[in-house]
């Protein structure tokens, strides 16, 4: 294959929103939920028609996850026991859209990091979990706003977007269909949460990510070949979101858990392991690549205890920060994004020749793996 339908990554941008909440602070304001809850329906649960509901709690999230923060778009709306959830995030129809405003942000700092104008970018593919509406494309309105001549589309694979999209600009470089391809994954995770499931409340963040994906003959002199790509899919109802609230403006719902994030989060966990870690290792057999031969791994940040496991198993060994670096600390689960923004800021200090791996997995079940080689 030439330089010219050779697909590279040229860089990734990141936008992270300025406000953070704690544990302490997530648990307090839902305990606070929990007691007025539980006081209002104080006579029914004594009479045994209603159930009282449990208090969270800072310990076990962050042994269960890994978690220790999350950022949000609405810190004070999602903390208030009253609300729980993000305000005022729609806009009029003749404004730009929060999401890809968010979306923009990131691709910005993608392009500048690629010393990249945006005329020589051909197309931009909306790759992520929480859509905010059906359509126009929000591809195609982040593609206006930076002023590219091309094209633009959607594309939904939950937790696996970004991945799924870097194949889809990847493909699109090796057809000779487009040089320069933007993936970004803008996810408002926060309007598709159920603040109130002790279960889940702790588990999601917001953020916004880019990829810029190029022919390797127009990339920058420090780039990324991606030397292999592949997807896969498995039907389950295990992971769901019948659509979310970011566009409800009535804050006193309270019914919303099936329009809303649900897992099973003990079956994710079980089933999802074994998969992604055979399909990661069956991968790197077909590149000639063993544990050995692998600089470091960028997994989905979606639970700490998962990525410690699918590690284990690619490297033959308990691996290191280093070798499979987690932003769960500070950024929670951020769906699609994840993956990116552990590559973003854990990639500057390998060398040419290095190998590596963006590997994501969700709902669907979906996962996709990225291999990526550094070159100088
Ligand atoms: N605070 C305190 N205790 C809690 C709690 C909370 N917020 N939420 C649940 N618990 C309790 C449960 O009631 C349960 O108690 P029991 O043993 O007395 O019944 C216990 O903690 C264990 O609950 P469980 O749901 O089995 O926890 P877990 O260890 O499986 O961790 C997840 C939960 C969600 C963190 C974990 O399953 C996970 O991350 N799975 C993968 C999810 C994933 O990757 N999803 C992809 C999303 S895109």
């Amino acid at each position: 294959m030439s330089s010219q339908n050779h697909p590279v990554i040229s860089s990734t941008g990141l936008w992270t929103p300025p406000e953070s909440i704690s544990n302490a602070e997530l648990v307090e304001s839902f305990n606070a939920y929990v007691a007025a809850h539980n006081a209002e329906h104080a006579a029914d649960i004594a009479a045994e028609k209603v159930k009282a509901l449990e208090p969270s709690s800072v310990e076990f999230i962050e042994k269960a996850s890994g978690i220790k923060a999350r950022h949000v778009m609405d810190k004070d709306g999602v903390l208030d026991p009253a609300i729980m959830r993000p305000r005022d995030l729609e806009r009029p129809n003749d404004q730009l859209a929060i999401l890809a405003e968010i979306g923009v942000k990131a691709c910005q700092d993608a392009l500048a990091r690629a010393g990249r104008d945006v005329r020589d970018v051909d197309a931009v593919l909306c790759a992520c979990s929480n859509l905010q509406r059906a359509y126009p494309a929000v591809a195609v309105e982040i593609q206006d706003a930076l002023g590219i001549d091309g094209f633009g589309f959607d594309m939904n694979v939950a937790c696996s977007s970004a991945t799924f999209g870097i194949q889809t600009a990847a493909d699109f470089i090796r057809a000779g269909n487009a040089k320069s391809v933007l993936v970004v994954s803008p996810e408002i995770t926060s309007g598709h949460l159920n603040w109130r499931d002790r279960d889940s409340h702790f588990i999601f963040g917001d953020v916004a990510t880019a990829v810029l994906v190029e022919s390797a003959d127009i990339a920058p002199a420090n780039h990324w070949d991606i030397i292999g790509t592949k997807l896969k899919t498995v039907f389950s109802n295990n992971i769901r979101n019948n659509f979310g609230f970011l566009n409800r403006t009535d804050p006193a719902h309270r019914d919303d858990a099936d329009k809303l994030f649900i897992q099973e989060g003990r079956k994710v966990f079980k089933e999802v392991v074994p998969m992604v870690a055979a399909m990661i290792n069956e991968e790197m057999s077909k590149h000639g690549l063993a544990g050995e031969d692998m600089r470091r791994i960028w997994l989905h940040q979606a639970n700490a205890n998962m990525n410690r496991l699918i590690a284990q198993r690619v490297f033959g060994h308990e691996a290191s920060e280093d070798e499979s670096p987690t932003v769960l600390d500070t950024y929670a689960n951020t769906s699609s994004a994840g993956s990116i923004i552990a590559f973003h800021k854990n990639s500057d200090d390998l060398n040419a020749g290095d190998n590596g791996l963006i590997c994501s997995f969700g709902a669907g079940y979906s996962a996709g793996c990225v291999f990526v080689r550094k070159v100088a």
